[in-house]
């Protein structure tokens, strides 16, 4: 099984939370990150709730020769790749830069781990590739049909991936499609901390919770939904880092390429979650109703069967648990990760 994992994007939301998990399941952890959405604070953090350190190494997946001297430096067994830009009205802006980051970043990558001989990769792709559907939960056998840039690089970067375990039949790599990870670390010493702005609902609502914005927008409220307004399916980040230490336990016993989903299979709404959010934290949140968001898509449920079948992974952490968990990190880190506790 690998040891040594080299986690890309580790400073990141996911990133941080994976690499505390595989800390204290004694994996050694060399992370890279150009920290343009996140902070070297958050990797201070992260080796305090583990109690172990790990090695930190800045720079941006598109720098061909940083990742070389990793790969030279240190004996990896296997990667985990997080490191991307991940906005979806961002993307449609600025396309190119999403495909630069995001495809020329996994390219890079794979160039380098097939130079020094690195196998195994576990792969951060997305609900967002199954774009619009009828169907109430989307399993892996869904026909991608991605509405923007960001979800477009993601399944690109699957189908790269695929070209190259076929060059290579020692590879094995995993993609996992993640649908809206929510809530934080219980410790409340890890959470979400976008740069800037939040883009994303939670993030947005839990700087309403502590007064740094005055009220979410709630995009769109005349889709073909119960109350009108988007269903995403939101799973517990420990639920979508549980299931990247399954699949790097699993990535030994296949080559080639896997790919699983990682939902509840639970849909809820934007102004259900807004209520779920303002009962954890006491008060009710201000909201008002906006016009759609260009790129969004009405409904996004997972079917999470096969990832269950394969590895027995279930989500164990409800709707109630993932607003408890962020609200306790936004109470307690106020501003992010920056200003004291
Ligand atoms: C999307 C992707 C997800 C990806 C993530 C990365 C989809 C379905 N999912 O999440 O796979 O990892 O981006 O950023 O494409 N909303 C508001 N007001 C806001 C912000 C959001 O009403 O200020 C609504 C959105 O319209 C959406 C829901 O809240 O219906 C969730 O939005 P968000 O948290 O941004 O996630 P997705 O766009 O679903």
């Amino acid at each position: 099984m690998p040891r040594t994992v080299l986690v890309t994007g580790g400073a990141g939301y996911i990133g941080s939370h994976t690499c505390a998990e595989l800390l204290e399941h004694d994996y050694d952890v060399v992370v890279v990150d150009d920290y343009s959405n996140s902070s070297p604070a958050a990797l201070g953090r992260v080796q305090e709730v583990a109690g172990r350190p790990l090695i930190s190494v800045p720079a941006d997946m598109r720098d061909r020769r940083a990742l070389d001297a990793i790969f030279e430096k240190h004996s990896i067994d296997a990667v985990i790749h997080f490191a991307a830009k991940k906005a979806i009205g961002e993307s449609m802006n600025i396309p190119l830069v999403y495909y630069d980051v995001n495809l020329g970043g996994t390219t890079n990558l794979l160039h380098s781990m097939q130079r020094h001989g690195v196998q195994k990769i576990v792969f951060s792709s997305s609900c967002s590739i199954y774009g619009e559907s009828s169907r109430a939960r989307l399993s892996e056998d869904e026909e991608p049909r991605p509405t923007n840039p960001y979800a477009r690089s993601k399944w690109m970067c699957e189908q790269v991936i695929r070209d190259a375990c076929k060059r290579c039949p020692e590879m094995s790599a995993i993609s996992l499609r993640y649908f809206n990870p929510i809530g934080a670390h219980p410790s409340g010493l890890l959470g979400e901390v976008p740069a800037g702005l939040p883009n994303n609902v939670v993030p947005y609502l839990m700087q309403v919770a502590v007064g740094r914005l005055k009220r979410l927008s709630v995009f769109g409220s005349d889709y073909d939904t119960p109350d009108g307004t988007a269903v995403r399916d939101y799973v517990h980040v420990l639920d979508v880092v549980a299931g990247h230490r399954a699949a790097l336990e699993h990535l030994d016993e296949e080559t080639g390429t896997q790919l699983f989903n990682l939902g509840t299979g639970v849909g809820t709404s934007v102004l259900q979650l807004v209520a779920a959010l303002s009962e954890a934290c006491g008060r009710p949140l201000p909201y008002e109703l906006a016009d759609r968001r260009p790129g969004d898509v009405a409904t996004l449920v997972a079917d999470s069967d096969r990832i269950h079948r394969a590895w027995g992974w279930r989500p164990v952490h409800g709707l109630k648990e993932m607003c408890r968990d962020a609200w306790r990190f936004q109470r307690m880190n106020p501003r992010g990760y920056t200003a004291p506790r």
